[in-house]
């Protein structure tokens, strides 16, 4: 397994192994590797001839500077669950490597669903996600890059990045991970204090109460978002932040529901903020 660190070295690295015939399965993380990211590495070891996984905490998507320092950093760990999983190549740059010319260069901005539900809680966010994106799919120069449903709303703005700016990549969306409880994997559960791991699992049981809803019967949008946020209110360390149903494929509002809906939550639980999401859809 390679480990390069500039962006030379991983555009040949890519363009080589696809001369030699292989496709090549692109991972893009930002480190603290878990078994959320291992299940998108096995996704592309499966379809891809070589797998490529950055590692690259990206301060462009960060509101600020104390959740970005605050963010694990563990490279040689990283690296350690690269080589065992089959990695070919992991991307590891710096800062300024990423970004000579600092971090109010030029960026990419996503449209209008950039600045709803997550985008709403935390501006900014999405042109980080996407200006880093594109830095990266221009660099594979040729990929399959391989993203997680956990976070939905990323995988759908990534959707329309790469068909509006005609990426050279195909998207693939891959399912959440979860803790037994249903916690989605996320390395900032770590942070979450012990006293609030148990309320952590409400983001999960209000999705399946909001499934339940919809699978029952219930058309409109605001009831089920109701029973959703209820689930939520039971816990006292759970301060809500949305409960939202959207269209699947673009995540805009919907007036009734008619078929297959996203259901999405955010939440801060003590001090850490989650988010989830789930398909739902009326029983047939
Ligand atoms: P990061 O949070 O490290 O996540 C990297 C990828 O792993 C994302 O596609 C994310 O959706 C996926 N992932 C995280 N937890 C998961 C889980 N429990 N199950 C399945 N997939 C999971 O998302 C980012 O980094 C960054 O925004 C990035 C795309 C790398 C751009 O900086």
């Amino acid at each position: 397994m390679k480990v390069l660190t500039t962006k030379g070295a991983f555009r040949s690295a890519l363009a080589e192994a696809r001369a030699g015939g292989q496709s090549v399965g692109l991972v893009p993380t930002m480190g603290a590797l878990h078994a959320g990211h291992l299940s998108l590495i096995d996704a592309a070891r499966e379809r891809c001839g070589l797998v490529a996984v950055t590692i690259f905490v990206n301060p462009l998507q960060f509101g600020d500077d104390t959740d970005f320092n605050a963010y694990p950093r563990r490279l040689q760990e990283d690296v350690a669950c690269c080589e065992s999983a089959g990695v070919g190549v992991v991307f590891a740059p710096s800062e300024n490597e990423t970004y000579p010319a600092g971090r109010s260069g030029t960026s990419v901005v996503p449209g209008p669903l950039a600045s709803r539900l997550e985008g709403a809680s935390r501006p900014g966010h999405f042109v980080g996600v996407t200006t880093i994106v594109t830095k990266l799919l221009s660099l594979a120069d040729g990929c399959v890059a391989f993203f997680g449903e956990k976070d939905f709303q990323q995988l759908v703005i990534v959707r329309q990045l790469v068909d509006d700016l005609d990426l050279p990549a195909e998207i693939v969306g891959c399912p959440t991970v979860r803790e037994p409880d249903g916690l989605a994997m996320s390395s900032r559960n770590r942070r979450l204090a012990p006293a609030d791991r148990e309320a952590a699992g409400s983001l999960w049981r209000s999705l399946v109460a909001g499934r339940d809803a919809v699978a029952g019967g219930e058309r409109d949008p605001q009831v089920v978002a109701s029973a959703m946020e209820k689930v939520l209110g039971e816990q006292q360390a759970v301060v809500t932040d949305y409960a939202a149903v959207a269209d699947p494929l673009d995540l805009s509002p919907l007036e009734t529901i008619g078929g297959e809906v996203r259901l999405l939550v955010a939440a801060r639980v003590g001090s850490v903020r989650l988010i989830d999401n789930i398909s739902a859809r009326p029983a047939a």
